[in-house]
């Protein structure tokens, strides 16, 4: 096994024993079976694996969705593991912009309505025009989700993750339901949203050529790190073979 750690950068997530048994009836899945890991800001990850490797448990559990059987995250000096409800739900609020594969908009307000949902209840928010510039819709602004394509709706989806500042943006699967230009426009407002901001940035995919474009590339194998991978070179969203 071949892990290549980046040892410099300040470490946002400290992920330690990590372990998630799911309960079902008689039996027990074991999601997550020791992990660890280190996040560092600023970085953009990619997670690999396999359907039911534990990709999404371990996002959920970095985002404050869910919380492990055993193990220990620190988001900096902050134990998730020890927060209650009470203090889960300010972390997810002001710390974490969440992207998944279904937009989940609201159709009845506008690309500017939906991202005003989220800034209107943040701290520092940017505007949700900044945000809707940053991911290249600057034009779209007044569009319904039902006049915007699949790739245009995921970018709004963006926005409204990134307008409310977020330390760290988790992203699942967020061009699993598009073609591949349409994917590319997607991981290009990613990166930038990465590059001019400095959010640390995780993004599950089932596509290894995404993997290209990342500092870092874990990989989950049943429901352990197998592999962590530093790209020498990033390669640019529209060179990526997809
Ligand atoms: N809420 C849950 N209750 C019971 N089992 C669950 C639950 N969530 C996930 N699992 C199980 O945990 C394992 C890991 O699931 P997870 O969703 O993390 O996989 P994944 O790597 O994201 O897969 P995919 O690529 O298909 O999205 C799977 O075996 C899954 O069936
Ligand atoms: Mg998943």
């Amino acid at each position: 096994m071949k892990i290549a750690q980046k040892l410099n950068g300040e470490v946002v997530f400290h992920v330690k024993g990590v372990t998630k048994t799911y309960q079902m009836g008689e039996v027990e899945v074991h999601a997550l079976r020791g992990v660890d890991l280190n996040l560092y800001r600023g970085e953009f990850t990619v997670l690999l694996g396999a359907s039911g490797s534990g990709k999404s448990t371990l996002l959920n559990i970095l985002g404050g969705l869910d919380t492990p059987t055993t193990g220990q995250v620190l988001y900096g000096k902050q134990d998730l593991t020890l927060a209650d409800e009470h203090a889960l739900t300010e972390y997810r609020r002001y710390h974490v912009g969440f992207v998944f594969q279904f937009y989940n908009l609201i159709p009845s307000l506008t690309a500017r309505e939906n991202v005003a949902v989220v800034t209107e209840i943040s701290k520092a928010p940017m505007t949700p025009e900044d945000a809707l510039v940053l991911v290249g819709l600057g034009n779209r602004m007044d569009h319904f989700p039902a006049q915007l394509s699949g790739g245009e709706q995921q970018r709004v989806a963006i926005a409204r993750a990134i307008a409310k500042n977020p330390d760290v943006l988790l992203c699942d699967e967020p061009t699993g339901a598009l073609d591949s230009q349409t994917g590319i426009m997607v991981l290009e407002a990613l990166q930038r949203v990465n590059e001019s901001l400095g959010t640390t940035t995780a993004v599950i995919t089932h596509n290894a050529g995404i993997a290209q474009m990342a500092n870092r590339v874990i990989h989950l194998t049943d429901g352990l790190i197998s592999d962590i991978h530093v790209n020498a070179q990033r390669v640019q969203p529209n060179q990526l073979s997809w």
